[in-house]
């Protein structure tokens, strides 16, 4: 028993707190829709929908305050929020109170990226500030850090502040946004990281998102695993600037590289076609898949592609894209997932068995749309 324990521990790469983000952090958060307009009414509304309209209970449990919650600091130095949020530790507990967790962000400069008052020789401080306040996941933005800090010094501010968050003795998860600068998924698991963003910002519409999505994560999928994810950044699915395709084609994405999975959209007003995709269970079990194995791109040829996720019990989830402006026919060979003989098929959007087939799966594709497969072992 407990020399399991000890090799269940040294699994664990160093600085990673055990037992959180065992799968990719699900949630919301502000700043995609919001940006500078949000405050601790839409918060708590936010909260309330997220339970009646299921998303808690489909794993979106994080509720995420972004940039702009910041006041100045007091004469001891303890930041305070400003007029939007006039007492944190009463909205985190009411957060609570409806079974979600509550996340907030910071900076290790001076100011953050809208120019509010960041953790800057305050991060221990704040940390405990944060603890006392009941807050469960941390965002971390290199922004105005650049202006008082070398580059070099990045790995050591982030553990300062990974290791004043474990300090604390509250689970907070660490999320690093510092836009992939240095490859920063080779050091993010050591300085405490749970996930860090690899990209610049997304925006919503279909070039930013493709890019982010098909071609800047190509390659990394050996940096991720249990407790530690690459983060292609925010879901933009609902904010209206791309097509029901497209949206499930960045829904499809997100799962397939087992990215974090926070709603960036006003989920008190959400069309059917959006919660169709935010609440597609047989997707967000992909993305969910215990295994913590990232997915890949198996084959590419012009405009199509095929991605495989393995899976904790053996399946395979197949992803066949047609990143054209036009509909396509998209093939999976079962060649190239490493697979011989037949297999079963079951169709992910379409929530239905498509059958059992030799050598290969294909499918007309709409353009920039996907058919997602589970492929039975
Ligand atoms: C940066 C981050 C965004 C957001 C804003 C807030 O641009 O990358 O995700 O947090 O700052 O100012």
């Amino acid at each position: 028993m407990r020399t399991a324990l000890v090799v269940a521990l040294l699994a664990i790469p160093a600085g990673i707190a055990a037992d959180l983000a065992q799968t990719p952090p699900m949630g919301w958060n502000s700043w995609n829709k919001f940006n500078k307009d949000i405050d601790d009414k839409t918060v708590r509304e936010i909260a309330d929908t997220m339970v009646a309209n299921g998303m808690r209970d489909a794993g979106y449990i994080y509720v995420n305050i972004d940039d702009t919650w910041e006041g100045t600091r007091d004469a001891q130095g303890n930041i305070q929020t400003n007029e939007k949020f006039p007492d944190m530790k009463a909205l985190a507990d009411y957060v609570h109170s409806k079974g979600l967790k509550i996340g907030i962000y910071s900076s290790p400069g001076p100011k953050t990226c809208a120019g509010y008052e960041g953790s800057y020789q305050h991060e221990e401080q704040d940390a405990k500030t944060w603890a006392a306040w009941g807050i469960d996941y941390l965002k971390y933005d290199w922004c105005s850090a650049s202006k008082v800090y070398q580059r070099s010094e990045m790995p050591k501010l982030y553990k300062k502040m990974g290791d004043a968050l474990k300090a604390t003795g509250r689970p907070i998860v660490y999320s690093l946004c510092q836009y992939g600068l240095d490859e920063v998924w080779k050091w993010g698991p050591s300085v405490g990281g749970n996930l860090w963003r690899t990209t610049g910002d997304i925006s919503d519409n279909w070039k930013s998102m493709s890019q982010i999505g098909f071609d800047k994560q190509v390659g990394l999928e050996k940096y991720a695993g249990v407790g530690h994810w690459n983060d292609p950044d925010m879901l933009e699915v609902g904010n209206g600037m791309m097509t029901y395709e497209e949206y499930r084609t960045h829904m499809t994405l997100w799962a397939m590289l087992a990215a974090p999975l926070l709603a960036g959209n006003d989920v008190r007003n959400m069309t059917e076609e959006t919660k169709a995709i935010l609440l597609n269970r047989e997707v967000i079990a992909i993305d969910q898949d215990k295994l913590g194995q990232q997915g890949y791109r198996v084959a590419k040829k012009g405009s199509a592609e095929v991605w495989m996720r393995p899976l904790e019990n053996g399946d395979i989830a197949v992803a066949l894209f047609n990143r054209s402006s036009g509909p396509a026919r998209v093939t999976a060979n079962w060649s190239d997932l490493k697979l011989s003989g037949k297999h079963t098929v079951r169709d992910l959007w379409a929530h239905n068995d498509r059958g059992s087939f030799q050598d290969s799966f294909s499918a007309e594709i709409p353009a920039h749309g996907v058919v997602l497969v589970q492929v039975k072992k």
